[in-house]
């Protein structure tokens, strides 16, 4: 038994869709979240960039004594979170293994759609485990950097016009491709399941990564007894930005109110 918490983090709000998976699958852990609101969003910058702040979102979260992070961002999954994995004495995980993992499972034909971030997609990371996997796959991937704004933005709706015609021009090549498994390789776009849904058709199978990482994390926690024995867990949560609209725009994410504190923290840029 470990009843330590799990540190979160994300460059902002997309991370909650993660967490809302780990709270669901994992009721008795407390979560430490982080979201990097105030450089949001990570998907356009470089991968140096990348990692130094996602060292320095794991420095903060490290200043808890938390039992293992969970980087619930595409983004920093695909560029260079495994390099610097091996520098902390705790567990470090991404959410690109557990998605990679379903979607080779998942797949009857082999070809599996990728959408994420332009970083994301930048990389390689995606394809490697994949071929890993499954040596025959086609992997067929898009960038789809508006979707990031049109979610920050609350346009999620099945019924949002300016949605449906972005994701129509981002997803037809990948319909046309015939891909039969798509993965929503960014934490923000299970918000936007619905419409990615209407459009790539009722055949294609979507894989969120949050909720394919909180079960592997489940697992590996239990595997080695280090689940809490509580009965029900809280989350504190920590934001770069104002932590006045983070609250306000987060339930939308967790599909809940907000409970417990959101605090605005400065991080240490030095790392
Ligand atoms: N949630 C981030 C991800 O999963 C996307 C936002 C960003 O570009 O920072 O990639």
């Amino acid at each position: 038994m470990d009843a330590r918490p799990i540190g979160v983090f994300d460059s902002g709000l997309g991370g909650l869709t993660c967490v809302k998976r780990l709270m669901d699958v994992m009721p008795g852990e407390d979560i430490i979240y982080l979201g990097d609101t105030g450089r949001v969003p990570y998907g356009g910058r470089s991968r140096e960039t990348i990692i130094r702040y996602a060292r320095q979102d794991i420095a903060f979260l490290r200043s808890f004594d938390i039992k293992a992070v969970v980087a619930a961002c595409g983004t920093v999954s695909t560029n260079g979170l495994e390099e610097i994995a091996g520098d902390y004495p705790i567990p470090v995980f991404g959410v690109a293994d557990a998605a990679a993992r379903a979607a080779a499972k998942a797949t009857k034909n082999g070809r599996i759609g990728l959408i994420g971030t332009r970083a994301s997609i930048r990389s390689s990371a995606y394809d490697e485990k994949i071929l890993k996997l499954l040596p025959s796959a086609r992997i067929f991937k898009k960038a789809c950097p508006l979707f990031v704004p049109l979610v920050e933005e609350g346009r999620v709706g099945e019924d949002d016009r300016v949605l449906r015609l972005v994701a129509e021009g981002y997803l037809t090549p990948l319909r046309d491709a015939g891909v039969d498994t798509l993965i929503l390789g960014c934490t923000h776009y299970p918000l936007i399941a619905g419409t990615v849904a209407a459009v790539m058709g009722p055949d294609v199978r979507l894989i969120d990564t949050g909720a394919e990482t909180a079960e592997m994390l489940r697992r590996t926690l239990a595997g080695s007894d280090a689940l809490s024995d509580r009965a029900r867990g809280r989350c504190c949560y920590y934001v770069t930005d104002s932590a006045e609209d983070f609250g306000r725009a987060a339930s939308l994410f967790l599909d809940s109110h907000v409970e417990g504190d959101v605090r605005r923290v400065t991080l240490e840029e030095k790392i």
